[in-house]
């Protein structure tokens, strides 16, 4: 294997901005619960951290959704793997994420969860890569920890072929071509 992994976010760096999430949407829900729900599994670290700096009544549920095969790029169509245990009927929703890439599993998300009744739909994700959108896919992004370049990341929760995950930094892929 011809790749490399550097270390683009250090773990510092990734907690700082976490603990400036939370003051955010401690602030933004004041007075309110939030549901907050985890997109799995790359969100799972986030997920933890970011609730610890929440200083709200919070509750927790976990989806996962799949448009990815297990190489680097996006297939387009969102599955659902794991679905909600609770209804969202009249809930104030945050969408837990990883990552944003085409936006197309976050766009597919606020539609359903739109759809099934929640009395607010906002969107905390821990990168995002803006030029990455797909045509057509035009998502309002509430809450983003950092905005990276069109690199493929891992760690913090993030995978290449279910590896890296565990990674305490943000790590950028390079050398993928070569193989
Ligand atoms: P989207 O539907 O194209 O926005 O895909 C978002 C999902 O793709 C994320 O939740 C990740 O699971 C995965 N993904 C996108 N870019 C990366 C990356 O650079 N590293 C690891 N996973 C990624
Ligand atoms: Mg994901």
């Amino acid at each position: 294997m011809a790749y490399r992994i550097e270390e683009m976010i250090s773990e510092e760096e990734v907690n700082r901005r976490i603990r400036e999430l939370g003051e955010q949407i401690t602030k933004d829900y004041e007075g309110r619960t939030v549901r907050l729900v985890c997109i799995l599994r790359g969100a799972v670290f986030f997920m933890c951290e970011l609730a610890k700096r929440i200083e709200l009544p919070v509750r927790f549920d976990f989806m996962s959704v799949s448009s990815y095969g297990s190489g680097t790029s996006s297939s387009g169509i969102v599955r659902i793997i794991k679905d909600l245990e609770d209804p969202v009927t009249d809930e104030d929703v945050i969408i837990v994420e990883d990552i944003i890439d085409s936006g197309r599993t976050l766009s597919f998300l606020k539609e359903l969860f739109k759809s099934r009744g929640a009395a607010s739909i906002r969107v905390c994700t821990l990168l995002d890569k803006p030029s990455r959108r797909a045509p057509g896919i035009d998502i309002k992004v509430d809450y983003t920890g950092f905005q990276v370049p069109d690199k493929f990341v891992v760690g913090w929760g993030m995978d290449y072929d279910q590896r890296y995950r565990n990674l305490p930094y943000i790590g950028v892929i390079t050398g993928l071509d070569e193989e």
